[in-house]
């Protein structure tokens, strides 16, 4: 086997193109997202439909250019990673086919990599990298997951929502609040005019000596509050702010439990919620307290992208040294459980 593999990553998941070059030796080259986030905004929310056909433009002219940015030809590569789930089965569909396509084509391996791997695997793109074994909190619109994470694909589940994920939570409560899609991004902005603590919302969970979380019954009590005779609109930041303040509060507690449990002193964040400002400052305080230290990955890889997706393809091609072709059969796993992957 060659010394260093040249990856290409394809991330499809959901309403990001996001194309990755990565070199097992020099790190990552190049990486293009195009957000859709436009297309979507007039609906609120993702459409399904519209996100796998806007995919399907972007797709090749953004792996031309990622390429073309690597100073790469499409030829010296050696694998090609590309998220197979969990997400929205149309739109997986369009990475899935490209990569075996071109993994066909060029004779090489079309790798299957699952979307949250990419995530939690991400902060070690960056210079000041975690080391195994380290606790992931993983943090997306889909999930709200505690990982014992000891190596490549040695992911133990310790706790998760048993309902709405930390990022949807921040959707549902922004869509409520008649703040635009998406919610998130635009509701920690709110909270940023407003102080915490002038509403009091309930923390969810917070004391269930579990790593459980449960925040579908948050958007009910910010509705609520909303519905109140005295309620004001010049208040909508302040509950913004309270909003923000008990979702941060309970992903520290569990996270700091996390690592009481088992014992570990590197916390690693992934997943869109990460990007929140608010969290990095309180998880920085709390866990560097205790002797530990929080790793979060840089801005542009903590939402969706194709550079974790190369990088996740390239770390599992290194630690198997496996780069043998598949039968060019594939299949995409809408619903992929992490702790499930080997
Ligand atoms: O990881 P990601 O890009 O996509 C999924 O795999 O789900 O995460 C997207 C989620 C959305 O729910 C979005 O509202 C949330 O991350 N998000 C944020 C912030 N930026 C993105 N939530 C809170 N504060 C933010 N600054
Ligand atoms: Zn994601």
């Amino acid at each position: 086997m060659k010394k260093s593999l040249l990856v290409l990553g394809i991330e499809s998941s959901c309403d990001e193109t996001g194309i990755g070059l990565v070199d097992t030796e020099r790190g990552l080259l190049a990486h293009r997202v195009f957000s859709q986030i436009d297309l979507h905004a007039a609906y609120g929310g993702v459409v399904p439909e519209l996100a796998s056909r806007d995919h399907v433009r972007r797709i090749v002219p953004l792996i031309r250019e990622t390429l073309a940015a690597g100073e790469c030809e499409l030829t010296a590569l050696d694998a090609i990673g590309y998220t197979t789930g969990p997400g929205l089965a149309g739109a997986l569909l369009v990475g899935a086919a490209v990569a075996e396509s071109l993994g066909f084509a060029l004779q090489i391996p079309a790798v299957p990599i699952h979307h949250l791997e990419g995530h939690l695997l991400s902060p070690m793109l960056s210079s000041d990298a975690p080391v195994f074994p380290f606790v992931a909190l993983l943090v997306s619109g889909g999930h709200t997951q505690l990982m014992r994470v000891s190596g490549v694909g040695e992911y133990a589940l310790l706790g998760e929502s048993v309902d709405d994920a930390a990022g949807e939570a921040f959707d549902k409560t922004a869509k409520l609040l008649g703040l635009p899609y998406p919610g998130g991004p635009a509701l920690s902005r709110l909270a940023t005019q407003g102080v915490p603590g002038k509403f009091r919302l309930p923390r969810p969970m917070k004391h269930s000596g579990d790593l459980m979380f449960s925040f579908s019954g948050l958007k009910t009590a910010v509705l609520t509050a909303t519905r109140r005779a005295d309620f004001r609109p010049e208040q909508m930041a302040d509950l913004a702010a309270e909003f923000q303040e008990v979702v941060v509060e309970v992903l520290c507690v569990k996270a700091r439990e996390a690592l009481k449990q088992t014992g570990l002193k590197q916390l690693v964040v992934a997943g869109g919620v990460g990007a929140n400002a608010r969290l990095r400052e309180r998880l920085h305080q709390e866990v560097g307290r205790r002797g530990g230290k929080v790793y979060f990955p840089e801005l542009e890889y903590c939402s969706d992208n194709g550079a974790m997706i190369a990088f996740a393809c390239a770390m599992r091609l290194r630690a198997s040294h496996q780069v043998e072709r598949g039968e060019g059969a594939f299949a995409v796993r809408p619903r992929w459980p992490l702790a499930e992957i080997g």
